[in-house]
């Protein structure tokens, strides 16, 4: 699929289910691979993220299956193979690898991740973590040859909260000789669906959710059953989608504390949304007010959600703002929605919308992930027809996209 078409300015109504998340299904994935036997995974989203992990474990030799969104993993038999780099770097949670190929081998090699083009993406707090349990880390242009005789607990402060390096290193202390905390470790919720799955594997990991996280090590990990929380990320697109164009709009399969922020901030806006256990209802109000958002870790705004709200601003009648604290190039999407007409400026980390402006129908990039959300949300709400090009970018972190937009009324095709 290259393109998305979308006919804008129709009604959405019904009911779109949230699928598992991208975030937490990314890692559980390499995770599986500290099982000694089979894991089982469930609600797996279908993309191309996961497609990419997958090809990553059958080159290590596991055997997996995938099925109605549930994943069999056998690692038993993997052999500690340098993953080539053109699979290594079609995402970026390849890196997750490189905590749990550690803990099993004691060594792996592996390249630098790949994934969205947002911002510089370092992974020093990654390595310096792996250093502090014990291991040696060379790199060689791109190449990380990370080694330890023995890995052995250690008391790690990250300088920034980073999911990744937090899940990493949880998976490297898991079977480390003694204790590890780490402290300032991210709060997502993810984070948390990681530390369960790990634990009912057999580790012994407490305080996941909170900024100081305790594993003990232990030496084996066993067979287990996990589910995959629902996408918050997701959900959060499809709820900006009501607010845009919904009427009675129902949102299932959602976790809604997890949705805090974002329900916080479309409230201000005006928005009518009713919550009832595990299913939001939302439509369009009559019009917006602006607002201001700072991107943060969880509970902050999660910057994720960034993007495509940014369509819902340009809606607003007044002045909003954003500031983007994570990701110092996650506005690529702000000039195409320039394109269709919104009034925006933007410098460094902060942007300005100006509304309401009326967006027209036109041919767009999906410069990243969550700019090709954003542009789905613009073509959804424009006058006439738009385009959205590089949608692979789209496919690797939303489960079919097109058929559950269509099913709520959207006229939306792929080419
Ligand atoms: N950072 C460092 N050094 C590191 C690691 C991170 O300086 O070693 C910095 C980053 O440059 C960034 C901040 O710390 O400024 C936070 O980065 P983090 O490590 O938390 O991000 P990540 O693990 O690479 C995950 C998600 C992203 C999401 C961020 C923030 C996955 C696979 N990716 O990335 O998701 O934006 O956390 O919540 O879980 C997306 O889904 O579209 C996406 C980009």
């Amino acid at each position: 699929m290259e393109k998305i078409i979308i006919n804008g300015q129709k009604t959405l109504t019904g009911t779109i289910e949230i699928s598992g998340a991208k975030n937490s299904a990314v890692a559980l994935i390499p995770a599986s691979i500290l099982s000694d036997e089979e894991v089982i995974i469930s609600n797996v989203p279908n993309i191309t993220d996961r497609e990419a992990l997958n090809e990553i474990l059958e080159y290590l030799g596991a055997e997996v299956s995938f099925d109605k969104g549930e994943m069999k993993i056998n690692t038993k038999k993997i052999s500690n193979k340098e993953i080539p780099e053109e699979i290594s770097k079609k995402l970026r949670a390849s890196y997750y690898f490189m905590g749990a190929l550690l803990s099993k081998f004691k060594k792996v090699k592996m390249f630098f991740p790949g994934g969205c083009n947002i911002g510089s993406r370092p992974i020093n707090l990654h390595l310096k973590g792996f250093e502090l349990l014990g291991a040696k880390v060379i790199q060689e242009k791109n190449l990380y040859i990370i080694e330890a005789d023995e890995l052995k607990g250690a008391n790690i402060y990250l300088d920034i909260p980073s999911v990744g390096a937090t899940v990493n290193l949880m998976l490297a202390a898991s079977k480390a000789q003694g204790t590890t905390i780490i402290e300032n470790a991210a709060k997502e919720p993810e984070i948390v669906n990681v530390a369960i799955f790990l634990n009912n594997m057999g580790a012994k990991i407490v305080g996941a959710g909170t900024s100081e996280i305790k594993i003990t090590g232990v030496e084996k990990l066993g067979k287990c059953y996990h589910e995959v929380i629902p996408d918050r990320i997701e959900a959060g697109t499809y709820l900006i989608a009501g607010a845009l164009c919904g009427k009675e709009l129902v949102i299932k399969n959602v976790i809604p504390e997890h949705l805090d922020a974002l329900i916080s901030k479309l409230k201000e806006t005006g928005t009518k949304i009713s919550i009832e256990n595990t299913q939001i209802t939302i439509s369009k109000p009559e019009k917006f007010l602006p607002i201001y958002i700072k991107t943060l870790g969880y509970p902050g705004f999660p910057t994720d959600l960034q993007q495509p709200l940014s369509t819902l601003l340009t809606q607003c009648e007044g002045t909003s703002m954003i500031e983007e604290t994570i990701w110092e190039k996650r506005f690529q999407n702000l000039d195409y929605l320039k394109k269709m007409g919104a009034n925006i400026e933007y410098e460094g980390n902060k942007a300005i919308i100006k509304g309401k402006t009326e967006l027209n129908g036109s041919e767009v990039e999906a410069t990243d992930l969550r700019g090709g959300a954003c542009m789905v949300l613009a073509g959804l709400i424009a006058k006439d027809k738009t385009v959205i090009n590089n949608v692979d970018h789209i496919l690797r972190g939303y489960d079919h996209i097109i058929e559950k937009l269509k099913n709520v009324g959207a006229e939306i095709k792929a080419e």
